[in-house]
């Protein structure tokens, strides 16, 4: 049977839109099955509703029982059907229709009675207002704008301006202007972050350097902005002028409290050789690639306290004169070192040591390192006197003391007497005396504080560690010792953590102490040491690091930020503070 069928859809201005399907089949399906003939897409309509079958008789409708098929009205169920009638099937309408050429049936389809209309009476039915249930849109509107204006105006304002700070330990339970919070504080303030009038001293009004500085008092500028040479280029100027929250944004968890980014450093000092030549600094960008070798500051002249920066490469000018003389290599022979006691192994930690949690190591003494072997005899026969170390004066008034006395009442041998040997004399027993001694004890005395001065004291003694410069001593004495200074920070530029470090290497793998043979070697590792592990700040394989792993940025050396600010802003804050009980903090 070749079979057309066309659906009607009636439109809202009236019009009529028509989609025609060809079709050919044994006989003409009607249902909701996709594979009816004809496809009536309706909850109300079976998967197989009616057939038409072509028999010998014409057309026949069949139809499944109670379906409620009507033909021109009648309730239809196996019933002849011809040109013009007019089949109800659920709330479609099928007309047989014209046959155009070559067709065995045409039918047109029409939904003429669509679920919508029940629908929307049900939903009608169903309908809540809240005016049957005593509120109105507006009550409502007007409820929640005082709600509104109560909890997130009035009352922080009245709590805001009645507030007065507690010690923060105290502080329980909601606050009221909390509401107005507009993110997280980050870690390092979370300690106040309830008590939001410590940095926002004004309500309304923003956040003003002042309130940071009652706490970070001692925070510096980057530098002087006031050089002629870095006020004259605005980028450098414009820096001093920014405020706290400007670098520092809070409300933001950890993520912006801190500048991390290696663009905000490098867009200055990727070029500042040349924008400007007067601060002496090298270019330096990513640590990986850009960063120039480090340079560290070493003693030019202890005597004047002269300072040099020398690059590591430059091994020709790398000398340190601390003013002191010391063989690392010596003291660090495998086979060991004579100590008081015999040969003993010294490691670096017999004379470095580090506190717990200092990042550096504590200063070397001569009296709490070395005095131990080598002690301060100036007079072979009494090695049980030694001299206090340091002051050279004190010790020759020590050493003319010591000889005067045994000048007057004798005790040691003089070293002009034929027998050369120390004297044996029991305890309390006097020893003879030379002629000398007698006729002029104290001049006997002189001459061997003299000697002791120009020779084994100077020379051999003060002079084993330091450098000594004659013609330049006080009193009786011809010679001092050169001030010796014991660097401790090398690259004061930069910062570097011992600590951070132990665990993962050897001091040698940093430090070539071992064959080090003079004092004046410096023995700090080359930047390629640590790029092994330090990489730039997006690193994957490395320890990602970006300036402020090594850099702080607020320098000690430069002016005080905060210095001309709005009147009151400082005191306020400090007063707050003290009634707080807050830590006053900073870098000193
Ligand atoms: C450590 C200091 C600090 C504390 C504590 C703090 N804030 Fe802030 N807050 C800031 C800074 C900085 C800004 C940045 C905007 C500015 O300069 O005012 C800011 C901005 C805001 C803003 C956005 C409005 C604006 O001025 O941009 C709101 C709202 C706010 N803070 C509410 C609070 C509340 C509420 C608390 C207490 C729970 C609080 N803050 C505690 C430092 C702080
Ligand atoms: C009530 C005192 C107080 C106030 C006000 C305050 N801070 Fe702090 N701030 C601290 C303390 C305490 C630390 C933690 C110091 C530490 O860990 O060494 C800190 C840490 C910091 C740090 C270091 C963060 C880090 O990663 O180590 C920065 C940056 C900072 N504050 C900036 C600010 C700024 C900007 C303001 C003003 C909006 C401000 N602070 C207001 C007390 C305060
Ligand atoms: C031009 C940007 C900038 C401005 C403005 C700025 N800082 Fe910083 N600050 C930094 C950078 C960069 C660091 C180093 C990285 C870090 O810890 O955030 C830093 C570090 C800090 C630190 C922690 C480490 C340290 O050196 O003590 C504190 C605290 C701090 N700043 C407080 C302040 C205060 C207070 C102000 C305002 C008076 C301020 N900063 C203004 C950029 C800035
Ligand atoms: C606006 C430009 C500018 C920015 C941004 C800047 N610097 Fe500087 N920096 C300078 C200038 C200019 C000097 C030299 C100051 C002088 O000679 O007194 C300097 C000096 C230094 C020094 C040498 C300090 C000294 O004591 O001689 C170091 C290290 C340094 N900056 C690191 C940094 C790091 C790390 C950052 C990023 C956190 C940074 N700078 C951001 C301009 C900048
Ligand atoms: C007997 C004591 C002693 C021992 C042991 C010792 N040092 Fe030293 N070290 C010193 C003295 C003293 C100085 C300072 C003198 C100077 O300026 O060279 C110094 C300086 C240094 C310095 C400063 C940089 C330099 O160039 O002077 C480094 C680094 C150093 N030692 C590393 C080591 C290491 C690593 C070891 C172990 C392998 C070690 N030291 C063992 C006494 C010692
Ligand atoms: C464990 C004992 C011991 C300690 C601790 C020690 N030394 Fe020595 N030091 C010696 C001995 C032993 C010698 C002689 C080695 C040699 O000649 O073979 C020596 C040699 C020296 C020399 C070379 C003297 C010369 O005549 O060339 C100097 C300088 C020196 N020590 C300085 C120091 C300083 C400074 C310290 C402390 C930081 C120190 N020593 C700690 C045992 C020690
Ligand atoms: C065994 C080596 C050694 C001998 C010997 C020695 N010193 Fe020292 N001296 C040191 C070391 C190491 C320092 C630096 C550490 C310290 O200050 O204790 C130092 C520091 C000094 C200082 C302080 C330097 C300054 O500028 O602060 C003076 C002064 C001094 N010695 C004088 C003397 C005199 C005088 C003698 C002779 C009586 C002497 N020393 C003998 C090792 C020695
Ligand atoms: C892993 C540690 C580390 C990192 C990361 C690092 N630096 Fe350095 N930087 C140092 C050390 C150490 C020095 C030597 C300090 C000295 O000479 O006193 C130095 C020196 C400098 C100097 C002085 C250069 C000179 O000799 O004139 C500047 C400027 C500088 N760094 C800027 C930066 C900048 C900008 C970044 C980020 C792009 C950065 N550094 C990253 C460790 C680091
Ligand atoms: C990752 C490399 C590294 C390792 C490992 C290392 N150091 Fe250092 N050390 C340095 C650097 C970098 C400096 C310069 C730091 C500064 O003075 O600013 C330094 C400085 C020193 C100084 C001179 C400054 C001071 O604090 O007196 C001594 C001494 C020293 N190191 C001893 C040691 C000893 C001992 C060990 C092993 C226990 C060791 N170092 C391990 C890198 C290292
Ligand atoms: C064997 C690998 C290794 C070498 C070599 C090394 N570092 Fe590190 N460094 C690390 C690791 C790992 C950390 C810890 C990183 C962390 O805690 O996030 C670190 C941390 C640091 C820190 C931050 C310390 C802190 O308190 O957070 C500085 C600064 C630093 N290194 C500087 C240096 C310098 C300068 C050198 C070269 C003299 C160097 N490092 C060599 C592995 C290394």
């Amino acid at each position: 049977m070749e079979i057309l069928v066309t659906y009607l859809t009636r439109r809202q201005n009236g019009g009529v839109s028509r989609r025609s399907e060809e079709r050919s089949a044994e006989a003409v399906h009607f249902g909701r099955s996709t594979n009816a003939e004809v496809y009536l897409p309706d909850p109300r309509i079976r998967f197989e509703h009616a057939v038409i079958h072509q028999r010998p008789g014409g057309l026949f409708i069949e139809v499944e029982k109670l379906s409620g098929v009507r033909v021109n009205g009648r309730l239809a169920q196996n019933t002849p059907v011809g040109l013009g009638d007019v089949i109800s099937i659920g709330p479609f309408d099928v007309t047989l229709v014209e046959l155009p050429d070559g067709k065995d049936i045409a039918i047109e389809v029409e939904l003429v009675r669509p679920l919508g209309d029940d629908y929307a009476q049900l939903a009608a039915r169903s309908t809540v207002r809240l005016v049957d249930h005593g509120l109105s849109r507006r009550r409502l509107a007007w409820i929640g704008f005082f709600a509104v204006l109560v909890f997130f105006l009035i009352m922080p304002i009245v709590f805001f301006s009645q507030y007065t700070p507690v010690p923060a330990k105290d502080t329980v339970g909601f606050r009221p202007d909390t509401v107005w919070d507009s993110g997280p504080i980050s870690a390092p303030h979370r300690f106040i972050s309830d008590q939001c009038n410590l940095c926002h001293q004004k309500p309304f009004v923003q956040v003003m350097d002042g309130a940071c500085l009652s706490c970070h008092a001692n925070t510096t500028h980057h530098f002087d902005a006031a050089k002629p040479e870095i006020a004259g280029i605005p980028d450098f100027r414009n820096l001093a002028a920014r405020k706290c929250n400007s670098c520092h944004q809070e409300h933001n968890g950890n993520q912006a409290i801190s500048v991390s980014q290696e663009r905000f450093c490098t867009d200055c000092h990727g070029d500042i050789e040349t924008t400007l030549p007067q601060a002496a600094l090298k270019n330096a960008g990513s640590f990986d690639k850009d960063h120039p070798e480090f340079r560290p500051t070493v003693v030019a002249n202890s005597a004047n306290r002269e300072f040099k920066r020398v690059s590591l490469d430059d091994t020709a000018a790398l000398v340190e004169r601390s003013g002191l003389k010391f063989p690392h290599e010596l003291h660090l022979k495998k086979e060991g070192v004579r100590g008081p006691k015999g040969k003993e192994t010294l490691d670096c930690n017999g004379c470095h040591q580090l506190t717990k949690g200092a990042a550096n190591f504590d200063p070397i003494g001569m009296e709490a390192t070395c005095e131990r072997c080598h002690q301060l005899v100036f007079d072979p026969r009494r090695p049980d006197r030694t001299l206090p170390h340091g002051q050279a004066n004190n010790a020759q008034m020590l050493i003319r003391e010591f000889y005067s006395d045994y000048g007057l009442r004798g005790g040691i041998n003089d070293v002009q007497d034929p027998a050369p040997a120390f004297e044996r004399h029991r305890p309390g027993e006097q020893a003879p005396v030379t002629a000398q001694r007698q006729t002029n004890p104290l001049e006997w005395a002189d001459q061997q504080a003299q000697r002791v001065a120009d020779q084994s004291f100077g020379k051999t003694m003060c002079g084993n560690c330091h450098e000594v410069s004659y013609g330049k001593g006080k009193g009786p004495l011809n010679w001092a010792v050169v001030p010796a200074t014991v660097t401790r920070d090398w690259l004061p530029l930069g910062r570097f953590d011992h600590s951070a470090h132990f665990d993962m290497l050897k001091c040698s793998e940093c430090h070539a102490a071992q064959s080090s043979k003079k004092a004046t070697d410096v023995l700090l590792p080359k930047i390629a040491v640590c790029k092994d592990c330090h990489g730039g700040e997006k690193a994957s394989n490395k320890v990602p690091s970006t300036c402020i792993t090594c850099h702080d940025f607020h320098l000690p050396g430069a002016p005080k930020m905060g210095a001309g600010m709005p009147a009151g802003n400082t005191p306020e804050g400090e007063a707050a503070l003290s009634r707080n009980n807050m830590p006053i903090v900073g870098r000193n």
